[in-house]
């Protein structure tokens, strides 16, 4: 069986952090992107962004189908959007089943909201075991540094 690394990246923080994880431990990688487009720039991007998680969104994926039955494993990646995950996370957790998965959790943020981020995530998936969870505070500005502990947690995670 094999370990899945998926997540969602507006700007490229939880990417970097994703794409070191899965190198480490050999996984496979997706990257889910929506039809919706947030706004990029400004007000707007907190703003419809900080909306669509209030509001519950689950904006379409555009992503080809994921067979989700080759992983035991499923390491989910999300920038911390309004103290919660991102809802294309949402729409992944609706879509796909992962029963009896071992999961494990990792965030990007500007300063606070790791804690209620994972506890909501953990919500979603109550009958899952959950082998780890690490947070990031924008890995864009200390690319070396988050790098490196993405690579020491990914590691971790392929002794569990
Ligand atoms: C719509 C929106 C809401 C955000 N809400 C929070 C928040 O509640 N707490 C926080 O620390 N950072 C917040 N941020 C900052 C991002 O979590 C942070 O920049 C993260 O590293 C972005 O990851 P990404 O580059 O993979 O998209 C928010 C960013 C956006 C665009």
């Amino acid at each position: 069986m094999r370990t899945l690394v998926v997540f969602f990246s507006f700007e490229g923080n939880t990417k970097l952090v994703g794409e070191a994880i899965a190198k480490t431990m050999d996984a496979d990688i997706v990257e889910l992107k929506t039809s919706k487009q947030y706004p990029t720039e400004g007000f707007g991007k907190f703003f419809w962004g900080g909306k669509s998680v209030l509001f519950g969104e689950t904006p379409e994926l555009i992503n080809e189908k994921i067979d989700v039955s080759k992983y035991d494993t499923v390491i989910i990646g999300t920038p911390i959007w309004a103290g919660s995950f991102a809802p294309p996370i949402k729409s992944f957790i609706s879509q796909y089943q992962m029963k009896g998965k071992r999961i494990a959790l990792f965030a990007c943020h500007g300063g606070g909201g790791a804690k209620k981020c994972f506890s909501k995530l953990k919500e979603a998936f109550p009958e899952n075991k959950f082998i780890g969870e690490i947070a990031f505070v924008e890995p864009k500005k200390n690319t070396e540094e988050s790098s490196n502990e993405a690579v020491k947690w990914a590691s971790e995670l392929q002794r569990i």
